[in-house]
This record gives structure tokens, C-alpha cells and sequence, in this order.
């Protein structure tokens, strides 16, 4: 028997979230103006670091499970979980920036994709359709659906639009953890699944690719590419659902 055990938040917990979302957007609103050619990605790991620190706030992805940066960092066919290094950004790139930050023991979790430069065609169409596909999801968030309206409803917009949607990762729920209940996949089935109620708070997180939709793991332990190398995006906001609808506590400062 598998047990779902979704935490429905407190006011006082819900403040706390804000707070903690409130602090990623704001780092991603700060990190954007250095992602151009010639940083290096360790580089944009460390400014960010320092960032989250000075707001008295905690990089929980650092030391989870091993990882060893703050950030995620994944470059064009990097899906998710790249690790920061010495690589040099190129213009043309697009890189993955995903952060987890947690503030007085709140986590807040949002993932965006950034354009280094000038970037053709391909990767415009897939970075512009994998935000979309995440509100699409976001858009079912409300009391009485289920998980799978939302799966289901980035499924369909990603499949209209001819991208691969990758099923080894998925959305999951958030709170005093970076990863609770329930697991939301990026594709599956209306009127199936948990059922969301008001204060449960979950991140929808879509990670589509320009080709198909296989991926594998690097010897790092770590980074997640596309099998065919074509290139991968990943956009992803941490949600509360609300009496009426949804609330994203990540949003987008830009
Ligand atoms: N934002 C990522 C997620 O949604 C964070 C995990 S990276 C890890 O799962 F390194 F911390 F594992
Ligand atoms: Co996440």
C-alpha cells in the first residue's frame, strides 16, 4: 500500500512560504543580469550563494543527498540537476537555473530557463512552450481537482506543440521539506489522483525537450540529459492552492 501524507499549511506556515518564494524570486531577479557569455557557472552558484545568505536564508539544495552547490545549473541538453563548474556560458546557450531556499525552516523552489545571448529559433519556440505548458498546469490548481488534471493539462500542451515530455522527474508538494507528497508527473490522466484542497502547497514543473523525450544520468551522479542532446527546458513555480484557486509564491519579477 503506498501512503500519501499531503500537509495542509497554517496561516502562519502559508506567511512563512511566502516569505521563502518571496527570496527565490527575488534571487532569480538578481542572478539574471550575469547570465551572458564568459560567466562561468560556479561563478552565478557563488553569487548566488552569497545572496541567499544575506537575507538570512538557507541554499537547502547544498548538501542534499550529496549535492554540492546551491544551485542547479543545466546547460541546453542538461535537463535538470547540473552541477556548477568551470564550464564557460556561450552565446546561444540556454541554461537551467533551479533553486530550493529555505527560510525559517519554509522551503520555496522555482526553476526558469534563461537565454545566453542570442538563441536561435529552436530554443526560443521550446523555452516560450515549456513556460506555457507550466501554466497551463498551474491554471487546474484549485480545490476539488485532482493531480491528474494538472498532469494531464501540461501533458496535452506539450504534445500539441510537438516537444518530448520527460517522466523520470515530476512536481512534487513542498513545505518544512524541498520534497513532499504528492508526486505531480508532468503527464497522466483527468479526474485521477490526490484531490487538492486549500493550504496544500506543490511545485509544477515541467521539463520538456526539443526532440524526443529519453533521457540518462551522468557519471556525476547528478545531471540528467537528453539521450538525442537535443536541447531540454524546465520552468517551475511553487503553488498554494487557495479557496478559490491558486497562489504562486514564486513569482516572476521581470
Ligand atoms: N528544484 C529541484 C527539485 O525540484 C531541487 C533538487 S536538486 C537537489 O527537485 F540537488 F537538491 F537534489
Ligand atoms: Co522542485
Amino acid at each position: 500500500m503506498v501512503i500519501c501524507m499531503i500537509t495542509i499549511k497554517s496561516e502562519r506556515e502559508i506567511e512563512l512560504m511566502r516569505k521563502a518564494g518571496m527570496l527565490v524570486s527575488l534571487m532569480h531577479q538578481y542572478i539574471k543580469p550575469y547570465i551572458k557569455e564568459g560567466i562561468t557557472t560556479k561563478e552565478l552558484d557563488k553569487l548566488c550563494e552569497d545572496f541567499i545568505i544575506k537575507n538570512d536564508a538557507v541554499p537547502t539544495c547544498k548538501g542534499y543527498q550529496g549535492f554540492p552547490a546551491t544551485l542547479c545549473t543545466s546547460v541546453n541538453d542538461e535537463v535538470v540537476h547540473g552541477i556548477p563548474s568551470d564550464r564557460v556560458l556561450k552565446n546561444g546557450d540556454i541554461i537551467t537555473i533551479d533553486v530550493v531556499i529555505g527560510y525559517k525552516g519554509y522551503q520555496g523552489d522555482a526553476a526558469w530557463t534563461y537565454a545566453v545571448g542570442e538563441i536561435d529559433d529552436d530554443k526560443k519556440y521550446l523555452m516560450e512552450h515549456t513556460e506555457k505548458a507550466l501554466y497551463e498546469g498551474i491554471k487546474m490548481a484549485k480545490p476539488g481537482n485532482r493531480i491528474g488534471d494538472i498532469s494531464a493539462a501540461v501533458e496535452e500542451y506539450a504534445t500539441a506543440h510537438h516537444l518530448g515530455v520527460v517522466r523520470e522527474l515530476c512536481g512534487h508538494g513542498i513545505g518544512r521539506e524541498m520534497h513532499e507528497d504528492p508526486e505531480v508527473p508532468n503527464f497522466g490522466t483527468r479526474n485521477t489522483g490526490p484531490r487538492l484542497k486549500p493550504g496544500m502547497v506543490i511545485c509544477i514543473e515541467p521539463m520538456l525537450t526539443f526532440g524526443k523525450r529519453d533521457v540518462c544520468q551522468l557519471d556525476d551522479d547528478w545531471t540528467v540529459v537528453t539521450l538525442d542532446e537535443s536541447p531540454a527546458a524546465h520552468y517551475e513555480h511553487t503553488v498554494l492552492i487557495t479557496e478559490d484557486g491558486y497562489e504562486i509564491l514564486t513569482p516572476r519579477l521581470d
